[in-house]
């Protein structure tokens, strides 16, 4: 039994430690970090999972991001301990984050990863949305929250930080 919770400032290094250990190092190198650079995550949708033991099995976060006018959220990191992959951890980590995502306002979600993965929560491959390079094009993914919210929406990806 996995228990959803809001992620709390004290619960920042251990995911830290937890993406360390499922991610291939220099993860940070990620175009997708610039994007995350002096920006705070989307606190309410970033959740982790703990066993019946409190211990830590799972995380995600997402950040805001501006594709010319319209905001998204860019879903990720999201990982799962290596002893728990496979029991359904990440689409629960995904299924339970997003829901609460339109409720509080928010209209699309993208990310960067395997389409093989991703296409069976409803993420599509998204033409014309540019993340910063190096980034493969096909594997830039979305997903609407309400209906029609990617109509429209092309262009560079930046950093919703306040300059
Ligand atoms: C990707 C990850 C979060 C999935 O979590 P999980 O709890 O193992 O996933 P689920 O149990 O919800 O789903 C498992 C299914 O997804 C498949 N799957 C997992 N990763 C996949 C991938 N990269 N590509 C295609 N399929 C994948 C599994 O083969 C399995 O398929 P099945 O249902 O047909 O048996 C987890 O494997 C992980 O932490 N990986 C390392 C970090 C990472 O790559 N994060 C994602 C960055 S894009």
């Amino acid at each position: 039994m996995f228990t959803l919770a809001v992620e709390t400032g004290e619960d920042w290094w251990e995911v830290e430690a937890l993406y360390d250990l499922c991610f291939a190092p220099g993860r940070e190198a990620l175009s997708s970090y610039r994007l995350r650079d002096g920006v705070d995550p989307v606190a309410e949708l970033s959740l982790v999972a703990r066993d019946d033991d409190g211990i830590l099995a799972g995380a995600i976060r997402y950040w805001p991001v501006l594709i010319g006018p319209h905001t998204a959220l860019l879903l990720g990191p999201v990982a799962v301990h290596p002893t728990h992959q496979g029991e359904g951890l990440g689409g629960f980590l995904i299924e339970g984050s997003l829901e609460r995502a339109a409720p509080l306002g928010w209209a699309r979600v993208m990310l960067v990863g395997d389409a093989p993965y991703y296409q069976r929560f409803g993420f599509e491959k998204l033409d014309g949305v540019i993340m910063p390079p190096p980034t493969n094009p096909e594997r830039v993914l979305g997903r609407a929250l309400i209906e029609e919210a990617w109509a429209g929406v092309s262009g560079e990806v930046v950093s919703a930080r306040k300059s």
